[in-house]
């Protein structure tokens, strides 16, 4: 299982103490929610915040682009050091050149697909996919509920894996018991924000908790 905290919901006085912090509580990676206010009705965090995160830790740091258009400005998330790019097929017209280009660049491709996206329409894709995240709350906001209706499609792409090897991320509402049952439909990856990590109290003791769910109810 791989946890990566979702720094929009980080202490942005203290980022890169909070970086040092997740490290070394036993994150695997960053996820930096970028957002354009167009795409979704919100404006995050940016290229700067990206560097800042690169400078404070070894492990990767991932660009979860919820902004239109995403082809047209992946240079500067490449520039910016994104080890994995997430583009979202409702905002690109040209969904496999912007895969295609991530992976030119060295970087791991990502594709996030809202919640009312069905498998149908991005399965194509699959084959240039390394990681398949799949939101379970409408994407912009930190704090809002699971979308139950997510979870044949969870599932859907869980049996996928097999055939293209992509990694299965969850992006939203992510808590303990959602992470345990998500882990058993075959889910590897689950972005850490205010259900399970921010404002719960120690980072370590809480990932510790998440790895190991028999604790989580200790
Ligand atoms: C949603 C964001 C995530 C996440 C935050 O657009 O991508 O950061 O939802 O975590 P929660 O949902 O647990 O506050
Ligand atoms: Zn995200």
């Amino acid at each position: 299982m791989e946890l990566y905290p979702s720094m929009m919901c980080a202490d942005f006085g203290t980022l890169a103490d909070e970086v040092r912090a997740l490290d070394a509580a036993g994150a695997d990676a960053f996820h930096c929610d970028i957002m354009d206010g167009c795409f979704v009705p919100n404006i995050t965090m940016g290229t700067n915040d990206i560097r800042a995160i690169k400078a404070a830790t070894n492990k990767p740091v991932d660009a979860h682009l919820m902004i239109i258009d995403p082809l047209a400005k992946l240079d500067l998330f490449i520039e910016a050091g994104a080890d994995i790019i997430y583009i979202h097929p409702e905002a690109e017209r040209f969904c496999a050149k912007a895969l295609l280009a991530i992976r030119a660049a060295g970087r791991k491709a990502g594709l996030a697909v809202n919640p009312e996206t069905p498998v149908s329409a991005v399965e194509e894709l699959l084959p240039l996919v390394d990681h398949l995240m799949v939101m379970t709350v409408s994407p912009g906001f930190a704090g809002q509920a699971f979308m139950e209706f997510t979870l044949p499609k969870i599932q859907r792409f869980a049996e996928l894996k097999g055939r293209f090897g992509y990694k299965l991320v969850i992006d939203g509402a992510c808590s303990p018991e959602r992470i345990a049952q998500l882990s058993e439909l075959g889910a590897d990856a689950f972005v850490l924000g205010t259900s399970a990590l921010f404002g719960k109290g120690d980072y370590a003791l809480s990932i510790e908790r998440l790895r190991q769910p028999a604790l989580a109810y200790a």
